[in-house]
């Protein structure tokens, strides 16, 4: 009997990475994305908005999902356009599905009166919206079934500063916030998604044809494959589709339940995760309720088989 598609509601900012993990998940027979939310980032969130309805017009999927605005982190200047582009996508020429846009609370309110039990949060962006969505939509928080958040850096240096990753340090406070919630959140942090890398010869092979979708991937990961050859020195890094195979493909990761908090003060450390891993000879540290693990974090992954994965739904 073929499974129950899992409910989903995606939160981003594209972003060239966040793009691949929309068109991946749409593409999946296991999800059903009911919305996304556009919320600042990499881009600000108008522009996220539009760039979301760019990657719809390429996917055209069969259910569109609801669509929804989300909020700017603070700090104005900050986004990620010398990877990603000044528009978010490497300016590919792709002209966006014509529909309208609700608020992201009403978004999620609707999303979830057209789903029958829990749903999955899958959370690509900086967390100002999603904490947002959480305080502001209790139903959001009572049918959670599990938050995958692409964030942080665990063991692994940042990608932004010396230790902090993009997401977690556009808006560390937000970060912070969510983890205490105490909700089921598998983080899925930069030191596994550095681990998939993208390079020319990789997207030569993977993408052919001339479908829409296949001249979009080759034009996004062509300018990301160029922007992170110029600024990091390797190929593209496709950080929340790794993300997406995180929840899709949950037993190609390695996790590891720990106690997490995010440096929101540090004038080095903004933004840093701090986890607990504190093994004093060998054992984890007696129990202390204040410091029970909040999230299960990915600390190992298959590339291999979640790039399989991943370039199976993508092409
Ligand atoms: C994260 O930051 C953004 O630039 C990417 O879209 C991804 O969500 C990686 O640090
Ligand atoms: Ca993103």
């Amino acid at each position: 009997m073929a499974e129950t598609p899992l409910d989903l509601i995606i939160d981003a900012d594209p972003g060239i990475d966040d793009a691949c993990a929309l068109l991946a998940a749409l593409a999946s027979p296991r999800l059903r994305v009911r919305a996304v939310i556009a919320s600042g980032g990499n881009v600000q969130a108008a522009q996220a908005l539009l760039n979301v309805r760019r990657v719809l017009a390429v996917a055209q999927p069969e259910e569109v999902p609801l669509l929804g605005l989300g909020l700017d982190p603070p700090g104005k200047g900050l986004e990620a356009t010398h990877i990603h582009g000044p528009d978010g996508l490497g300016e590919a020429p792709v002209a966006p599905l014509d529909i309208q846009a609700l608020d992201a609370c009403e978004a999620v309110r609707r999303a979830l009166r057209q789903c029958r039990g829990e749903v999955a949060l899958l959370a690509l962006a900086p967390l100002t919206t999603v904490r947002f969505l959480l305080a502001e939509v209790p139903e959001l928080r009572a049918r959670l079934k599990q938050a995958v958040v692409m964030g942080g850096a665990v063991g692994v240096p940042g990608n932004v500063t010396p230790v902090a990753e993009f997401n977690f340090w556009r808006d560390p406070e937000a970060a912070s916030a969510l983890l205490h919630l105490r909700l089921p959140i598998s983080l899925v942090p930069l030191n596994v998604t550095e681990r998939w890398e993208v390079t020319a010869h990789t997207l030569r092979n993977h993408v052919r044809g001339r479908s829409r979708r296949a001249a979009f991937l080759r034009h996004v990961l062509g300018y990301a494959i160029q922007s992170h050859l110029v600024v990091v020195g390797r190929g593209a890094l496709v950080h929340d589709a790794v993300a997406l195979a995180g929840l899709l493909r949950p037993r190609l990761f390695r996790w590891r339940p720990l106690y997490l908090d995010v440096e929101s003060r540090g004038t080095l450390t903004r933004g840093m995760v701090v986890a607990d891993m504190r093994q004093p000879y060998g054992k984890p540290l007696k129990s202390d309720p204040q410091r029970e693990p909040n999230a299960r974090v990915a600390v190992g992954m298959q590339v291999r088989a979640v790039a399989d994965c991943l370039w199976g739904l993508l092409r």
